[in-house]
């Protein structure tokens, strides 16, 4: 018997792949997060920062660790034992993989609640509740929302049910068909959009905001969370890429497939940002509010604006098609290692672990209203404790010892044989793996912690 263990499904071909990376990684990061962080932080200066850190960290951990997937030839937790034994390693290696199947949980329970409100808010606008409304009302309706355990929790198990669903169908008939719908609507509805406030009011104001650098603006803390920004948005440190990874077959170039997804997520996180301070600033809205700037600010001009009630729906659409494809990606490393090495059925693994992922999302859910004054970590909510013990620990973790394993673990050959790099490059890779990465990770980590 072969050593290895070979996964069984395999992606039909390198553009699915390409495309179902870009679907991990095109999410709530792109459309939620990073306008709302680009704002808070002054906009062009911190862009160029996050820009630095996909191309320095980003792209050489995403190569990392679609290596690991597809050399490791399993889920994470069994490839990184399997590379660990090839490679005469620790078989704690295979905790790497542990770690990234909890953390995926994690994040996916209360992605979910998140992707659920932008459910709420495109029944919403379909429904014509924008139309010509107030500030404060719009506002209210955002207040309103959050303290409904019983609205965020229907609309968080829609979202779940959506995304297990999917999953439970297997990679061909579940993740590639969703994958060849969902990728194309959201290209269309951001170019519509693009369309759309390249000839409005904000369009100028939006693209000096955020292409015309001003360095006085930029602060330590900016350049930390750019850094941990760059990490989350690519999908990074829990396995999702090195289970897709896993999939790919022996012929695709992992190197541009890599690039391809961080250039396109980069592409669309850019183009979010445009077409959000275009409105933003169309209306005279505030670019700094924060976490509501996607829920409480955009509808306030959805309500303005000429054609409001057709593009804030497709806006709302956008999102929600936008976490889907990134929730099924986050279900997937934990499907694939109860599948292959707990024996377990694709339908009833995906199912089981939705089950689990939904009832710790209720957590999240009650974080708003009931448990609100309910604290685990110091000051930190139920919800703001997963994300800071995920965005903060496990994911970084993940990363730094992706980056060690790939660096100083897995043999050369190994390496060269997958990525078919020259041997200059190849060198100037390793290097950047062992050196740069760990320790501008480790720098954000300890920062992060105090
Ligand atoms: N990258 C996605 C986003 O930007 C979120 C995501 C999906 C993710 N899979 C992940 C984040 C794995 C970290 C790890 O919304």
């Amino acid at each position: 018997m072969s050593q290895l263990k070979l996964s069984k499904e395999t992606w039909s071909s390198q553009s699915i792949f390409i495309l179902a990376g870009i679907g991990s990684a095109v999410g709530l990061g792109n459309l939620w997060k990073f306008p709302y962080i680009t704002g808070e932080y002054g906009g062009s200066a911190f862009l160029l920062v996050y820009l630095f850190c996909v191309l320095l960290v980003g792209l050489p951990l995403l190569i990392a660790e679609i290596t690991l997937g597809r050399a490791g030839q399993a889920n994470p937790v069994q490839g990184m034992a399997n590379l660990a034994r090839e490679n005469k390693a620790s078989k704690l290696w295979s905790l790497l993989g542990l770690n990234g199947v909890l953390a995926a949980g994690f994040i996916l329970s209360f992605y979910s609640v998140i992707a659920g409100w932008s459910g709420a808010y495109f029944v919403s606008s379909l429904q014509g509740n924008f139309i010509s409304q107030d500030v404060a009302t719009i506002q209210g309706d955002f207040s309103a929302l959050l303290s409904s355990p019983w609205q965020l929790l229907f609309w968080h198990t829609a979202f779940s049910l959506l995304a297990v669903w999917i999953v439970s169908r297997g990679v061909k008939n579940g993740l590639e068909k969703a994958i060849n719908i969902l990728m194309p609507a959201l290209f269309a509805i951001l170019l519509i959009l693009l369309g759309y406030v390249v000839a409005s009011r904000g369009f100028e104001e939006s693209v000096t905001f955020l292409f015309q650098p001003d360095f006085s603006k930029l602060t330590a803390e900016a350049v930390l969370v750019a850094m941990g920004h760059a990490f989350f948005t690519l999908s990074l440190g829990l396995g999702v890429m090195m289970v897709y990874g896993s999939y790919l077959n022996q012929q695709s170039s992992i190197v541009k497939a890599s690039i391809w997804i961080a250039v396109a997520d980069t592409a669309i996180a850019l183009l979010a940002g445009v077409i959000i301070f275009s409105i933003v600033f169309g209306n005279n809205l505030d670019a700094a509010s924060g976490p509501g700037l996607l829920f409480q600010t955009l509808p306030v001009a959805f309500s303005e604006m000429w054609g409001g009630w057709f593009f804030g729906t497709l806006f709302f659409g956008l999102v929600v098609l936008a976490a889907l494809s990134s929730a099924i990606s986050l279900i997937e490393p934990a499907v694939s290692w109860f599948e292959q090495n707990w024996g377990i059925q694709r339908n009833k693994a995906a199912w089981g672990f939705g089950f689990v992922t939904w009832v710790l999302g209720i957590g999240t859910v009650l974080s708003f209203n009931t448990w609100s004054d309910i604290y685990l970590f110091s000051d930190k909510t139920f919800f703001d404790s997963l994300d800071f013990l995920t965005a903060n620990i496990m994911l970084p973790a993940g990363g730094f010892f992706m980056a060690i394993f790939v660096g100083w673990v897995l043999s050369k050959e190994k390496l060269k044989g997958e990525l078919g790099l020259q041997e200059r490059t190849l060198n100037q890779y390793r290097v950047t793996l062992r050196w740069i990465v760990p320790v501008l990770v480790m720098i954000v980590f300890i920062y992060n912690l105090i």
